[in-house]
Order: C-alpha cells, then structure tokens, then sequence
C-alpha cells in the first residue's frame, strides 16, 4: 500500500459476463457486457476500505467479439494509467472466452511493472450467486498490493491468481472455470491479501521486445489457428496459406497431424509462411525436432504456449521477423 493512504486503482471495463445481465433471473440466457462499469464497481461490497476507484468504460463486448482494435486502444490506455504516477494499479474487466489472450497479450506489450490485473465472471452479474463482485473485489485488492508488481499481467478467477502465460480458461461453465495446467497457479487471494506461490519465471512487461509502438490495428499479420483431428485433409491449409502470414497447427498429441496435412503445412512454410506446432491437448509442451523433423520441414514448436497464445505470439513475432529460426528463438523466449 503506497505511504499516501489507500492506493488509486484505476478499472477499465470491456464488456463480458462480469457485466451481463438476465431478463429473466431463473434462465442461464443473458446479454454479456449490458452493464457500465460504475454498476460494476457499485456491486463489490466494501471496496471503500481498498483503494480509490477511477473507473472508465473501454468497451462492451462478449469478449468472443474482442477485437485487435479494441486491444490496441485498451493496452494505449493502460500504457497512460501506467505512466501516471497518481496511479498504484489497473483492473481490466473482460469477458471470460478470451480473458487469456488479452491477459498475454498485455503481459507482452506493456512495458511496465506496476499491478496490471485482468478479471471477468462466469455468472452475469444478475444471477444468484453472481462470482463478478468477489472476483473485482479480489482483483482491486490484488492490483493494490506490493506483491503483485513486476509479475506481468495476472489473472485472478474464484480466489485464484495465475500469471498470463499459464491460465487457461478449461471449462465453458461453472465459476471454477481457470487454471495454469503446466505450472499451476501463481498464488491465492486470502481475503484482500494475496499469497504468491511462484515467480513469474516467463519474459514479460519490463523485459518483454515487444512494443506498442509498433502495433497498428490495420497492419498486423493474419495468423490462422488449423485444428488437427482424425483423417484432416490439406485443402484449408492451402487455402489459408494463400492468406495468411502465419499459421498455428493445434496438432494432435506433440503437435502432430495427418502426413497431407503436415505437407500441406512444409509446402506453406516453403512459400514464406510461418508455420508453429503447438498442441491440441491443453498442457505439455510441443518440443522441436522431436515426433517431426522441425529442422528439415521449416516448422517453429510452440512449447508450452497453447494454440490460442502461440497465435498471439506468431503475430507480435512477425512484426519481427518471418525466419523461422528467429521466430523459434522468440517461442524459446516467451
Ligand atoms: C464473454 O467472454 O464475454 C462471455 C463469457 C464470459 O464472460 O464468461
């Protein structure tokens, strides 16, 4: 807690169940992102005793509509809030389909230490037992403390804090729907005090090449996610490679498909396209020149990051470079 008194927490809202509301409180059907972020915040009991809130809306989408437009201008914001040194730490609400790639994506971009913490909700805020006000209020708390500085963006769900590069989003319903499968969680909330388990052990934020200096939202590179699976064919490999700058392989097992549509893939990578294994499974880690000869058929391995963050990564990547032995050094990296 800074010497001043209470720290300033500034909450930027994005839309997402955290915000969603019922017209009917006893269906599970409800609008994401109806609410405005002042409703939010009015929801969390006792968030007088954290900090002093400055809440602004960014956006209101079901976080599915999360675009690289909306991304742009919200990590340019935080940029600011974490330039302004009347700020102690920021909040993003978002919704939970994609809450994992813009907390990664922050982690890589915002070159800075101080608290960034990402937070949405399972239930939308009108249903019993809406998770939404514990989760802000574990969030503010968390963007608060000393502790969470210089750990890149966190994630906290359900009293959980995790870092952006492990959580993952595992179940598509009930409030215990977040986890870090390969490390585990970063740490706990215990009330407004949060307990860290482990370092952030990733390049991140201060460390991190990647700048927002160099992202526009017209120019960044179209990276394509291919789904492996029993018997896949070769023709949407070739029709995305016509496309695409990149393409991210959620490949069976250690990232393996079927041999047309891994000479599909050697055929895209010829013609100047990146090509990045990673796994379909949700945990492990996708190692080079193991079950494929990554060498000889131009092929990055993605590790542990999972398809969706691989994505993410290929695409700061190729702002970069396309050399697929540079692009492997930055997967090694991050
Ligand atoms: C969304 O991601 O916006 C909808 C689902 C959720 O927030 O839980």
């Amino acid at each position: 807690m800074p010497e001043r008194g209470l720290p300033v927490i500034a909450v930027l809202a994005t839309g997402g169940t955290i915000a969603g509301a019922q017209d009917d409180t006893t269906s599970h059907a409800y609008r994401a992102g109806a609410l405005g972020v002042d409703q939010l915040v009015a929801a969390v009991p006792g968030l007088a005793q954290l900090g002093d809130i400055r809440a602004e809306q960014v956006a209101s989408v079901g976080s599915q509509n999360m675009t690289y437009a909306i991304w742009a201008q919200l990590a340019k914001r935080v940029d600011e809030l974490c330039r302004d040194s009347s700020v102690d730490g920021i909040v993003v609400t978002h919704g939970t389909d994609t809450l994992e790639e813009t907390a990664y994506f922050l982690s890589l971009v915002i070159r800075h230490d101080k608290p960034l913490v990402l937070v949405g909700a399972m239930r939308p805020a009108t249903a019993p037992g809406a998770d939404g006000p514990a989760n802000l209020f574990h969030a503010i708390a968390l963007a608060g403390c000393d502790e969470a500085r210089g750990r890149g963006a966190l994630v906290v769900m359900n009293e959980d804090i995790h870092y952006a590069r492990e959580v993952q989003k595992v179940a598509c319903a009930g409030v215990n729907a977040f986890a870090s499968p390969n490390r585990g969680r970063a740490g706990v909330m215990r009330g407004a005090h949060a307990q860290f388990f482990s370092r952030n052990e990733s390049v991140h934020s201060t460390a991190s090449e990647f700048s927002l200096d160099t992202l526009s939202s017209d120019e960044w590179p179209r990276v394509d996610v291919i789904y492996a699976g029993v018997d896949l064919g070769d023709d949407l490999i070739s029709f995305l490679a016509s496309r695409a700058r990149g393409l991210v392989l959620a490949g069976v097992g250690d990232g393996n498909a079927t041999d047309l549509a891994l000479q599909a893939l050697q055929r895209a990578s010829a013609q100047g396209v990146a090509v990045v294994r990673a796994s379909r499974t949700g945990s492990g880690s996708v190692d080079r020149n193991v079950e494929l000869d990554d060498d000889a058929l131009g092929f990055v391995a993605a590790g542990e990051l999972s398809p969706q963050k691989a994505r993410i990564l290929l695409t700061l990547g190729l702002l970069i470079t396309s050399n697929p032995i540079q692009l492997q050094e930055i997967f090694d990296r991050y």
